[in-house]
């Protein structure tokens, strides 16, 4: 597990661990959000987050380059290449942006991700 927040979550299941591409990422649907689950497999991780780019409101992450920055899982955006944390969703690339990032769990060959039923929207800071 990456995130050790679980309490009010639903998990619901997004996929079968095969569907993604190993370091690779696809985009979930659940209920109104588009969520980005990144397999990264060398890591051996896997991390999921709004697939919403707040830059300029590119549905993109799920397509980005998972990476790591000083040791800290990120995703780049497709289009102009800003850096996300994976843990806690900062922007890494020196601009005011914030991203949501959900916990992930696998059970047998299915990917949980845990979202809170509360929210009604992506929690973005775009400035
Ligand atoms: S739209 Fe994602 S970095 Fe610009």
């Amino acid at each position: 597990m990456n995130n050790p927040i679980t309490e009010n979550l639903t998990w619901f299941p997004a996929c079968k661990t095969y569907d993604v591409p190993d370091n690779g990422g696809v985009c979930v649907k659940y209920k109104h959000k588009q969520i980005a689950l990144f397999n990264f497999t060398r890591r051996g991780e896997w991390y999921a987050s709004q697939n919403m780019c707040p830059h300029r409101m590119q549905m993109a992450l799920s397509r980005g380059m998972i990476g790591s920055l000083e040791g800290e899982p990120k995703i780049a955006c497709p289009f102009h290449k800003k850096n996300f944390s994976l843990i806690d969703g900062r922007c890494m690339s020196g601009d005011d942006y914030k991203i949501k990032t959900y916990p992930v769990k696998i059970e047998d060959d299915l990917v949980f991700i845990g979202v809170s039923e509360e929210e009604d929207h992506y929690e973005t800071v775009c400035v």
